[in-house]
């Protein structure tokens, strides 16, 4: 088991093979946090209180202890800790003051799905168990179920929180966050991924002070803004040394992190749905379910908090097929044509890029209604025979006849004003009755809180995949939510819209992947405006960035990679000038940028030069042969291309007998000094055979002293090493 419960002490010890998080029954049945941290062997560690002036105390016989310098699990708000609390409510008489105590608990192994919402999942001979911590407040009723799931061997644990309301009287809850850890003791800087649509994932790092951030949306969706995801690392970490904490939530809809230094310089971690415009009615009996919160603790560094992500994302996140292994070269038809095509000129597409050596033509935006712009359609989901005379079964027969896999996007979450949907049903999107409503992308969103518009969602989506042709569906999103209001909802219900849009959500993508397991779904938003671990978990791939830039593309996929594994990560070569910023790359630049993701061609190859698609031929050659290490490996990262100078990264295979490492030179200087490139993650003692320089390192040597790497005088250059161990044929 790797749950203890100290009797003696009272006390619980969650252990994976190199982490503890101890928590202990304190007092008046409080539930204090003692440690998260490297794997300890012992269950109890004393807490630590002295008389302070201000501060509040249990008894006026006891000056020393209070709550509020106590480490809390689940703090409350209104009593005694007067720090940010990780949830609030409102009783039947107006109060918002409430207080958990320790009840009982349960451990068990294995691990329990969250209804309606994504979670990681046990394998049938994990190492995994589960601590179900119930706290009380007694005088409202209310239960509050802490649980807990150890990933022994994944160094993984996992929260989340359930209110059940067991009192007479419905309570409202005003936030719930799912996860609270008090951490003592340690200087940290924060690390976070920020960004904006066309520029998503950037790393920031920065010193934490005295005082609160917060990292939020309040867009309905996960958000370019401010990805789910933050990491405390010690001031002095690094990618290979230091304590770092990684928190990511299985969630898609708004959301907030607070991260709160206090007068104490102990600092509160908190995060879960944001508590903007939420409010969930709770009546007596019923249960409300937070999301949960993936938590993974390194002592060796930001590169293994990542792995450690990687790793449990790809084998205990995503439910999909294809999660765990390579994906099809596929040709996106967006920047090839945008709205502009015929099936003559599709199936040229395919015939050209099938001669290429790609494997999957996807016919992007405008193939339904009567849509040929951004401004009409959505909803419309029958193809317009005006561009596809036999529709999509028969296009999708004559792409495979040329020997491709046939693949399609939909938005199916959105309605244009202009669409047969819209004016059939003016009440199925979100809407405040009497306010006009905000367009964006000149559409507005549907009402995934109500049952009936989910059923139709599913249907409509599933129509056109019974014809059993489409082999891969890319799921878009092309706007933010405004006026989040629903028809069907009273109005003390309308403050749970935004978490009902999103369990709406999770319904339709659950019975459409569950429906469709051979398809492969890509998520989207606009590129990565939703990519989070809520989506991961039913579809292997989201498309990253609507910057298709090579160069660009390096700082968005070095973000995501902070969390996310490499190979959900949709990346695409496109074409030179680039259509977004007008940089100029070469094929083989734009291919290594490319690869390093879920790879595949978004330009149109039918007007190519000769020598670009013989690059292209020889791209795909490569990626076959390397896609299942780049499916499986462990990903390292070497340097960053914040500098704008050089970017870095290799992927290990499991065993550590191959490896690739992708060199990119940003912006050249004349005369620049020699690059020598320290490697990570192979094996000192072995010899590696490196491909490219037709000669022979032993390990310790590549990590050491580094591997010598072209200094290149030009802009935007890119070199790729291929390893193998000697004894394995290198
Ligand atoms: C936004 C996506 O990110 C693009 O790749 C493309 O699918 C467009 N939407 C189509 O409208």
């Amino acid at each position: 088991m790797a749950i203890i419960y100290d009797k003696g002490v009272r006390s619980f010890h969650l252990k994976t093979k190199n982490t503890s998080y101890i928590m202990k029954i304190y007092r008046e049945e409080y539930l204090a946090h003692l440690y998260y941290g490297k794997r300890l062997e012992v269950n109890d560690i004393g807490l630590r209180f002295e008389e302070r002036a201000h501060i509040m105390n249990d008894t006026p016989e006891d000056r020393v202890f209070s709550p509020e310098t106590m480490p809390q699990e689940y703090p409350a708000f209104g009593a005694g800790d007067l720090k940010e609390p990780a949830y609030r409510i409102r009783d039947a008489r107006g109060n918002y003051i409430s207080d958990g105590r320790y009840v009982s608990h349960y451990i068990y192994h294995g691990k329990k799905g969250l209804e309606g919402l994504p979670s990681t999942f046990a394998g049938e001979k994990d190492a995994v168990d589960t601590l179900e911590i119930i706290l009380e407040d007694s005088l409202i009723g209310l239960a509050i179920v802490l649980t807990y799931t150890v990933f022994e061997d994944y160094d993984i644990i996992t929260r989340n929180t359930k209110f059940m309301n067991m009192g007479k009287e419905t309570i409202r809850i005003l936030k719930a966050a799912s996860v609270s850890v008090d951490i003592t003791g340690h200087e940290f800087e924060l690390i976070h991924l920020t960004g904006s649509w066309a520029r998503e994932c950037r790393f920031n790092r920065v010193p934490l002070n005295t005082g609160r951030i917060e990292l939020d949306s309040a867009r309905g969706v996960s958000s370019s803004q401010h990805n789910p995801f933050f990491a405390l690392a010690g001031k002095n970490a690094t990618e290979d040394y230091g304590d770092v904490y990684g928190f990511s939530l299985v969630y898609s809809g708004n959301h907030l992190s607070q991260i709160e230094v206090d007068q104490y310089e102990q600092v509160r971690l908190i995060m879960g749905i944001s508590p903007v415009n939420f409010e969930w009615k709770l009546e007596s009996g019923a249960c409300f379910q937070t999301p949960e919160c993936v938590m993974a603790y390194s002592s060796e560094g930001i590169g293994k908090m990542s792995r450690l992500f990687h790793r449990v994302f790809r084998e205990r996140l995503c439910k999909s097929k294809f999660a765990n292994s390579p994906r099809p070269i596929l040709i996106n038809s967006w920047e090839a044509c945008y709205f502009d095509f015929t099936q003559d000129s599709l199936l040229e597409l395919a015939r050209e890029s099938r001669k290429l050596g790609i494997e999957l033509l996807v016919l992007d935006d405008g193939w339904f209604g009567r849509r040929n712009s951004a401004d009409s359609s959505l909803g419309d989901w029958y193809p317009n025979t005006d561009k596809l005379p036999e529709g999509i079964t028969g296009l999708a027969e004559r792409v495979n006849e040329i020997g491709m896999q046939f693949g399609l996007w939909f938005e199916p979450e959105m309605v244009s004003p202009n669409s047969d949907l819209f004016r059939a049903h003016p009440d199925w999107r979100l809407h405040v009755p009497g306010r006009p409503g905000h367009q964006s992308r000149g559409q507005f969103v549907l009402d995934l809180s109500r049952q009936d518009v989910c059923d139709w969602l599913v249907d409509a989506v599933g129509r056109i995949l019974e014809c059993g042709k489409v082999s891969y569906v890319k799921w878009d999103m092309n706007r933010q939510l405004s006026e989040v209001g629903s028809a069907v909802f009273p109005a003390d219900q309308q403050g749970e819209i935004y978490h009902r849009y999103v369990l709406g959500l999770y319904q339709c993508m659950e019975r459409l992947t569950a429906a469709f397991p051979d398809v492969l779904f890509e998520g989207c938003e606009g590129g990565g405006g939703r990519f989070d671990p809520g989506i991961l978990h039913y579809m292997p791939q989201i498309w990253a960035s609507d910057d298709t830039d090579a160069i660009e593309r390096l700082s968005i996929q070095y973000g995501y990679s902070f969390v996310y594994p490499w190979s959900c990560i949709s990346s695409h070569y496109s074409v030179s000038p680039n259509h977004q910023v007008g940089r100029v790359t070469s094929p083989e630049t734009r291919a290594y940028a490319a690869m390093t993701g879920a790879f595949g061609y978004e330009l149109d190859v039918c007007t190519l030069s000769e020598e670009e698609k013989e690059e292209i031929k020889n791209s795909n050659r490569i990626y076959r042969e390397d896609r299942e290490l780049l499916a499986k490996g462990d990903f390292y990262r070497l340097l960053s291309p914040e500098g704008h100078e050089k970017a870095a990264w290799m992927i290990v295979s499991p065993g550590k007998k191959e490896a690739i490492v992708y060199y990119f030179r940003i912006l050249a200087h004349a005369n620049q000094p020699f690059t020598w490139l320290k490697l990570q993650g192979i094996e000192d003692t072995e010899e590696y055979y490196v491909k490219e320089l037709r000669r022979t390192y032993t390990g310790a040597e590549l990590t050491c002293i580094g591997l010598p790497v072209s200094n290149f005088s030009k802009d935007f250059q890119t070199e790729v090493f291929h390893l193998v161990r000697r004894d394995l044929g290198g």
